[in-house]
């Protein structure tokens, strides 16, 4: 998991490429590196953060128009400069983002025909293969042919050659890339974000699909067969600056204060209030297809496995349908049961989830249908499940998700609706009341998110905790999950999330002065069941900080800090009480000063299984 960009066109190309690797940064970023073809290829690379690659080229810049770069995620080998990317040898350079799945194999051959490796990676392979290629006489696109024919896995490649030194060429295979098209300059990158600044047109690629990118613009071929093709070009409306900060400290606090907007945008012109129904373009299922289903299933990994956890129980109250949630990592690997009369339906907010769409494809390989619920327009989940609700959140840049979180609940919550309008089992009537409930929603979370400041004097008093507990039932019971993977990712307080109900099978044991348990208990169906868990745990000299109902004044005297948000339904509540969950481990991990959008270990694309 890594980000890469190529340039080729009229610019600096050091200044473009950095530029656009601080932008896929959230992809992974324990180093980064930067080859520029002038005379020779000239190689930069650093341990670290971006940061440090900008500085050593502020110190010494490379001069050029024509170059690649990455930002890299380690999967093959420690985050050490020779293990960074771009891979040099001979005369080509290349930067890879995925995994070559037989380098193994192809390592031990190529060390056997006398090649020496200077770094633990896979992707030094395709650098010798592609070297021996072209020093074989191989046009530079014919080695990078040949070497895809060997290399089994992931890639999506950009190659420099010395002697092209007016060309970068690419290609991909289960691993994202675009191109951008501007004038006089072309294009590769990980993800839009890196090259909107320059471009919005945009073409995806495709697996299988390589390309040769030069100043005037790219020419596409299917590296199999070698035959060109044509793809189309989208134009990309999101601007450059939806991509900052906007103002705020960091993305993840920006992204909290978006989801009214982003709420609002999943649900955008897709509510018929007279009907009572949905319009899901993108999502076209009939209700003889419906009425056909044995089950649905719902995969996903993380924040996105929560969503559908909600998705479940919004979708078997509406249709009567079971509904089961597998993580797609386990999906995958037990022989799930799917067929034709199974719906499969991916959640993934970057669309790249390499276990997801390993999942979604393995569920179409045994016959079922799919669908996705994913916010990247284009990405790979989207494209393989063809059938697509967009969550339109807009680009999530901090690594805890937030808005992604929120705007799947929302997707998932139009989708339970239309599914239950097209069987019947909703009428008209109970339709246009949850779509009525859903429409408050934006206002309702604008409103919880005002108790940041609330938030921050809360997490004051607990910075020093190791520990915490999250308790909710029903459909609050994953936002207690959320809730304490929220507060793990970003704080690194150990935090563990239990359907309150469970609290007295075990957990209950850690409940001491020192461990904070968080509970969300707005009134709904197990209000007065949640309120006795929170006694159990308040009788064990357990501090409570409690999320309810702005009005519910005796659950505020029950609880040490109270978090009160606007009156919700049972479907609506997961909405306000997961904000300020959001919060409280924001501000938590501001107050412990860690690195909030790009906390230790992780990275915002999963795009390694
Ligand atoms: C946590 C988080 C991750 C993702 C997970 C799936 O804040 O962001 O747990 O939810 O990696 O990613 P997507 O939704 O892109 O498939």
């Amino acid at each position: 998991m890594c980000g890469i960009i190529g340039y080729v066109g009229h610019q600096e190309a050091s200044a473009v490429i950095v530029e656009g690797l601080r932008r896929l940064e959230y992809r992974g970023y324990d180093s980064a590196g930067v080859a520029i073809l002038n005379g020779g290829i000239h190689l930069r690379r650093a341990v670290g953060k971006l940061i440090n690659l900008a500085d050593s080229l502020a110190a010494l810049p490379l001069n050029g128009s024509v170059g690649v770069g990455h930002t890299r995620w380690a999967t093959h080998g420690r985050p050490t400069e020779p293990n960074a990317h771009p891979h040099v040898v001979g005369r080509i350079a290349v930067v890879h983002n995925g995994i070559i799945e037989n380098h193994h194999q192809l390592r031990a051959r190529l060390v056997a025909d006398g090649h020496v490796f200077s770094s633990e990676t896979d992707t030094e392979i395709f650098s010798h293969l592609i070297n021996a290629g072209v020093s074989k006489g191989l046009s530079l696109e014919d080695a990078v042919c040949a070497a895809t024919k060997d290399v089994s896995g992931a890639y999506a490649i950009a190659v420099l050659d010395v002697d092209h030194p007016e060309c970068v060429v690419v290609a991909k295979q289960q691993s994202p890339l675009i191109l951008g098209v501007g004038a006089g300059e072309t294009f590769c990158a990980s993800d839009i974000p890196a090259i909107l600044m320059h471009t919005r047109d945009v073409i995806f690629m495709e697996d299988g699909d390589m390309a040769i990118l030069t100043r005037d613009g790219y020419e596409l071929r299917r590296f199999e067969t070698g035959i060109k093709v044509e793809r189309a070009v989208t134009r990309i409306e999101w601007s450059a600056v939806a991509a900052e900060k906007d103002g705020y400290e960091h993305f993840m606090l920006k992204e909290i204060h978006e989801q009214p907007r982003a709420i609002t945008d999943t649900i955008r012109g897709r509510i018929s209030m007279a009907d009572g129904d949905v319009y899901s373009e993108g999502m076209e299922i009939t209700r003889e297809d419906l009425a056909n289903l044995r089950r649905i299933v719902i995969i996903a990994c993380g924040t996105s496995w929560h969503a559908a956890l909600i998705g479940k129980q919004y979708i078997e109250e509406a249709t009567r349908i079971p509904v089961e949630v597998d993580l797609a990592s386990e999906f995958r690997y037990r022989n799930p049961i799917v067929d034709s009369r199974t719906l499969v339906i991916a959640v993934s907010q970057s669309g790249e989830t390499a276990d997801t769409l390993a999942a979604l494809k393995e569920s179409q390989r045994r016959g079922a249908r799919a669908a996705a619920v994913v916010n990247v327009i284009g990405s790979s989940i989207a494209r393989a499940a063809g059938n697509v609700l967009y969550t339109h959140a807009g680009p999530e840049i901090g690594v805890a998700s937030t808005k992604a979180f929120t705007t799947q609940m929302a997707a998932l919550y139009l989708i339970a609706v239309r599914f239950g309008r097209i069987l019947g089992t909703l009428n008209a009537d109970q339709g246009r009341a949850l779509l009525t409930d859903l429409l408050a929603v934006p206002g309702d979370v604008a409103r919880a998110i005002e108790l940041s400041g609330a938030a921050r004097d809360i997490a004051k008093t607990y910075v020093g905790a190791t520990s915490a507990l999250y308790l909710g039932r029903g459909l609050l019971h994953p936002i207690a999950l959320e809730g304490a993977l929220k507060l793990k990712e970003i704080s690194y307080i150990h935090a563990e999330g239990y359907a309150a109900g469970e609290m007295k099978h075990g957990p209950i044991a850690l409940v001491d002065e020192f461990t904070p348990t968080i509970i969300a208990a707005p009134r709904g169906p197990t209000y007065e069941k949640t309120c006795s868990n929170l006694q159990e745990v308040a009788a064990r000299g357990g501090a409570v900080i409690a999320i309810g109902d702005e009005d519910d004044d005796e659950l505020r005297s029950m609880a040490d800090a109270y978090l009160p948000v606007p009156r919700s339904t049972p479907w609506t509540a997961p909405f306000v009480s997961v904000i300020p969950m959001q919060l409280l481990a924001y501000h938590l991990a501001d107050l412990k000063g860690t690195d909030i959008d790009q906390p230790r270990n992780l990275a915002k694309s999963v795009t390694v299984e």
